[in-house]
C-alpha cells in the first residue's frame, strides 16, 4: 500500500478510531479519496472507483463539478461566512430560490449547516408553532444524531447510549398507515418521515403512504415534517421525492446536495401561516455557519445547474436504465438479489442476507465501484451515482456488479467484521 495512505490510516486509528478503520478494511472501504471528478474518485493509491455512495446522496451535480468550483473561486475572492445577526443579499436570494423550486405553499426559510439542525428546527419549529408535545417518526428512519434528530433516531443503537432524549417521542412502522393512525392525535406536534428510507435500506412506502400521511395531519392539527436530505434535488427524479404523490408538507428540511459537494448548508423550508410563531422573537433559533453567505453563493449556483442542465430530468431518465440493468442482474444472480428497490437514481439491492452487505462493497471495490451497503439495514446495496451520470457509465456499473456479485457468490474476499465479530462467508 502506498506510504501516504498508509500513514492515514494509521493516524485515522490512532486518533479517530480504531474499530471503524478495522470494520472499513474488512468490507473493501479502506479508501482515502484522492481526486475527485464528477461521477469518479481516485483512491491514494490511483484506483479508479465509481461513486455509487455520494456521500449518501449529497453530490448530486457531480463532485467538484467546475462550475460550482469557479463560482466558489470567486466568491471567496470577496466573500466569507458573513455576519449571522444582519441581513445578506446571498442568504436571501438563496431563501428566495428555495421557496420558488419547493413545493406548494413552502415560502419560509431556517438556514443550518447540515442535516441533523434541519431536522432539530423542524421539530422545534412543529413543537412551538403547535404547543403540543407529541413527535411521531419510524422504525429504521434515519435523521442524523444531534438532540431532537437523535430522539427520531428508528435504530435503538444509536440512540439508547444517550438516554434519556426528549420525551414523548413515538416509533412506529415505515409504510404503515394504520399504526400511524393509532398514535396521531390531538397531543400530536408532527409526524416526521422521509419520502423514501435511506439509511433504513432505500425503502419505497406503498402507493398512497404520504398521502394518507397528509390527511391524518390535516385532521388531527399535527405538521407533517418530510425529510428531503436524501430525497432532494433531483435524486428521485422530480425536485423533491414528495411530488411523486402531489403531497405539500408543513416543512421539508433539505441539505446534502444543496451544498454542491463543496460546502456545508442546510434549510428547514415551512409555510408563512408557521412562521407566525417566529415573528415576535427572530432570535429563537441560530446558527453562525448557516447558510453563510459563502455556502449560499454554491447552494444557488448547484439549483442553476439543476436547472439549466435538466438534471430532474436526465435522473428520471438516467433512473429507467439504471433499474432495467438492476432488474437483468436480479435474473441473473437471484440467489443473491432478492429485490431491486427504489425510484429515479436512488436504488436498493436487497440481498439473500446481512453477510452480503459488506462482501459486495469489497468485490465491487475491486471492480471499480465505490459503493456502501445500508447502516440501518445492511443486507441493502444502495447505488446512489451523481446525477450527471451518463449512459456508459450505468453500463459500466452494471458489469461491474455483475462481475463483484459473481466474485461474491464464488467465496472471493475476506472474512466480515461487523462491529468487533469476524464472521465465516456463508457458503453457497
Ligand atoms: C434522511 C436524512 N436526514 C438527516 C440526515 C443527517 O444529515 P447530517 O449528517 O448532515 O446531519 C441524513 C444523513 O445521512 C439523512 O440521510
Amino acid at each position: 500500500m502506498e506510504l501516504a495512505k498508509q500513514l492515514a490510516l494509521d493516524q485515522y486509528a490512532t486518533h479517530i478510531n480504531p474499530q471503524k478503520v478495522r470494520v472499513l478494511k474488512a468490507a473493501g472501504l479502506d479508501i482515502i479519496e484522492s481526486r475527485r471528478e464528477g461521477v469518479w474518485v481516485y483512491d491514494a493509491d490511483g484506483r479508479r472507483l465509481l461513486d455509487c455512495f455520494t456521500s449518501a446522496g449529497s453530490f448530486n451535480v457531480g463532485r467538484r463539478n467546475s462550475e460550482i468550483v469557479s463560482a466558489m473561486h470567486e466568491a471567496v475572492d470577496r466573500l466569507d461566512h458573513g455576519n449571522f445577526l444582519l441581513c445578506s443579499r446571498e442568504k436571501a436570494e438563496l431563501a428566495a430560490k428555495l421557496a420558488e423550486i419547493s413545493p406548494g405553499n413552502l415560502s419560509c426559510v431556517m438556514f443550518g449547516t447540515g442535516g441533523g439542525e434541519a431536522v432539530d428546527f423542524a421539530l422545534k419549529l412543529a413543537r412551538g408553532a403547535t404547543r403540543r408535545p407529541r413527535v411521531v417518526h419510524t422504525v429504521n428512519g434515519y435523521h442524523g444524531h444531534t438532540g431532537f434528530a437523535l430522539s427520531a433516531a428508528g435504530r435503538d443503537a444509536y440512540r439508547l447510549p444517550f438516554e434519556p432524549l426528549m420525551p414523548e417521542f413515538v416509533k412506529v412502522d415505515y409504510g404503515d398507515l394504520d399504526a400511524m393512525a393509532g398514535v396521531i392525535d390531538s397531543n400530536t406536534a408532527a409526524v416526521l418521515v422521509e419520502p423514501i428510507q435511506g439509511e433504513g435500506g432505500i425503502r419505497v412506502p406503498p402507493d398512497g403512504y404520504l398521502r394518507g400521511l397528509r390527511d391524518l395531519c390535516t385532521d388531527s392539527g399535527a405538521l407533517l415534517v418530510l425529510d428531503e436530505i436524501q430525497t432532494g434535488f433531483g435524486r428521485t427524479g422530480t425536485w423533491f421525492a414528495c411530488e411523486h404523490e402531489g403531497v405539500v408538507p408543513d416543512i421539508m428540511t433539505v441539505a446534502k446536495s444543496l451544498g454542491g459537494s463543496m460546502v456545508s448548508i442546510s434549510a428547514t423550508i415551512f409555510t408563512e401561516e408557521l412562521r407566525e410563531f417566529l415573528i415576535p422573537n427572530p432570535f429563537i433559533h441560530l446558527s453562525t455557519f448557516g447558510g453563510s453567505d459563502l455556502a449560499c453563493v454554491v447552494a444557488l449556483k448547484v439549483i442553476e445547474i439543476i436547472e439549466s442542465t435538466g438534471l430532474v430530468e436526465h435522473a428520471a431518465d438516467m433512473g429507467i436504465m439504471l433499474h432495467s440493468g438492476l432488474s437483468r442482474l436480479q435474473g441473473e444472480y437471484p440467489e443473491a438479489i432478492l429485490e431491486v428497490r427504489g425510484r429515479g437514481m436512488m436504488a436498493g439491492l436487497k440481498l439473500a442476507d446481512d453477510s452480503m452487505g459488506p462482501r459486495l462493497s469489497y468485490s465491487l471495490s475491486n471492480h471499480g465501484v465505490l459503493a456502501i451497503y445500508s447502516g440501518n439495514e445492511p443486507s441493502v446495496m444502495r447505488i446512489m451515482p451523481a446525477l450527471v451520470i451518463e449512459p456508459a457509465e450505468i453500463d459500466f456499473l452494471i458489469e461491474a456488479l455483475s462481475g463483484a456479485i459473481g466474485d461474491m457468490l464464488s467465496g472471493k474476499g475476506p472474512a466480515v467484521e461487523d462491529g468487533g465479530r469476524v464472521r465465516r462467508r456463508p457458503q453457497r
